[in-house]
């Protein structure tokens, strides 16, 4: 059955206290919307309609795609009224609702929940919760069947005991439910157009209500305020620590670790306290990552190791390579099998060949460096001109002393040598030595500068 999805994401969140649009705020580095959006992406519906209103010209700027029709909805007049601003798109056999502030639910769920849909059946998602204060609750009648929906503010004392609550989420006949979101008033405690009241209307049209329930209350859990960003994280980080674990990586706490993206994992895997995993981030087996590392969009091949406080973005580490504590990789880093790149190293746009060193102290951008080369602590490639960037190219063996300065464009051939304190602006051939430096001179009987008396 074909299936249109529509996404709620008009209301204000006012108590977010924010100037961007509640569903923007970030889960796991992703806009809640995102989320929503990337899990209904996966069920591929026939289209994916998201009802805007506040902030709407943002929304659809962070979020536009080829796949999204965004529908306004100007004034917020209810959930039912939201639906309604998309009924002109709607073409499909079914139509599902999620919301664009609900981040965490599960395609799985979502599957279960279309099992259910039929011609003339509408599935309904509810949870059971210890207190479901402001949650519309589920009225069944005695054979357990579902006759309504009544939400907090228009249910009766004894309605408010119910601990099945709505969570908004549901499928439904295309056709059908359009007819009854026709059918809607706002007569009710909060003057809105309740997309709940078509529970009602459907049993009336002699529908039968199918109910599922997700996995975890958190995944059908909304965020309305910081608190419960917060709390969505925190579900969405054990989440995501668990199934590293299961996968076999050792984390050393697995409440100090943040993923904000895909990661993909070998086995045994360490990975210390205070890790910050972003974008797309491959960790082969055997890899070790220490304390306080931040690591995005990056590939850590097979007994790599990143020590403790380094900072790797768009970069690769190759096999038994390791780098820091306290390295900066930067897009375009590649470290060759056995390299190592130590402290307060920055390596931009430049690859370190098998088994060359970088010790200490260096900025290598826009190099090219061969294997088993050993860079001087405190080398510096002069890639920038103030207008062009140039490369810098050293084959195998290269021995650079410390302190050099590397003037790009600039090579140097296989097995050449520099002198400590070097600027190198030309050529080094092949096994030579390169020295560019003032020659040191000596002044006798130096007298030092004296303290004025005062
Ligand atoms: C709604 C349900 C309630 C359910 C609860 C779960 C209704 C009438 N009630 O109540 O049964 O237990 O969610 O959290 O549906 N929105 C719009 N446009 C509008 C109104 C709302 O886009 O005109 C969006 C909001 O931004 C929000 C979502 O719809 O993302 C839910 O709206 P909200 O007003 O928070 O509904 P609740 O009162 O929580
Ligand atoms: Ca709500």
């Amino acid at each position: 059955m074909s299936l249109d999805i529509v996404i709620l994401a008009a209301g204000q969140g006012t108590r977010m206290r924010s100037s961007i649009p509640k569903v923007l705020h970030p889960v796991a580095g992703k806009s809640m919307l995102g989320h929503v959006l990337d899990t209904a992406r996966t069920l591929r519906p026939d289209s994916i309609q998201v009802v805007i209103g506040h902030g709407a010209e943002l929304v659809r700027e962070r979020l536009q795609a080829e796949d999204l029709t965004f529908v306004m909805q100007n004034e917020q007049l209810g959930t039912g009224h939201a639906v309604a601003q998309a009924i002109p798109h709607l073409k499909a056999d079914q139509v599902m609702i999620l919301y664009g502030d609900v981040p965490l639910i599960q395609q799985e769920t979502l599957v279960r929940l279309l099992a259910q849909s039929a011609e003339n059946c509408l599935g309904l998602l509810t949870v059971s919760l210890s207190d479901p204060t402001g949650y519309g609750r589920i009225l069944r009648n005695e054979n357990g069947e579902v006759q309504a929906i009544v939400e907090q503010k228009d249910a009766s004392s004894e309605q408010r005991k119910i601990c099945e609550g709505n969570t908004g989420i549901l499928v439904a006949p295309r056709v059908k439910l359009c007819e009854w979101l026709a059918r809607l008033s706002n007569n009710n405690a909060q003057g809105e157009y309740y997309l709940t009241d078509v529970i009602a209307m459907a049993v009336a049209d002699g529908l039968r209500v199918a109910t599922e329930q997700p996995a975890s209350q958190q995944e059908v859990q909304g965020a309305n305020d910081r608190i419960q960003l917060a709390e969505l994280e925190r579900h969405y980080q054990g989440q995501a620590a668990r199934a590293l674990m299961q996968q076999g990586v050792t984390l050393r706490d697995p409440q100090r670790l943040d993923v904000r993206g895909e990661v993909q994992v070998g086995r045994d895997i360490l990975i210390d306290v205070n890790v910050i995993l972003e974008g797309c981030v491959v960790i082969e087996d055997d890899v070790q990552i220490g304390p306080n590392c931040v690591i995005k969009n990056s590939t850590l091949r097979r007994g790599s190791t990143v020590k403790a406080n380094s900072h790797l973005e768009g970069a690769e580490l190759g096999e038994g390579s390791d780098c820091g504590p306290y390295a900066r990789l930067r897009p375009g880093a590649v470290l060759g099998a056995k390299a190592h790149v130590g402290n307060f190293v920055e390596i931009k746009n430049a690859r370190l060949g098998t088994g060359s060193k970088a010790g200490h102290l260096s900025y290598l951008g826009d190099a090219q460096i061969g294997d088993n080369c050993n860079i001087g602590a405190g080398t510096i490639t002069c890639n920038y001109d103030g207008a062009n960037k140039w490369q810098t190219v050293l084959g195998d063996d290269v021995f650079i002393g410390s302190n050099n300065s590397l003037v790009a464009p600039v090579s140097l051939g296989d097995g050449a040598t520099t002198g400590a304190g070097s600027t190198i602006s030309q050529e080094v051939p092949a096994a030579a030595l390169g020295v560019g430096r003032a020659k040191q001179r000596n002044i006798t009987g130096w007298k030092r500068p004296e303290k004025h008396k005062k």
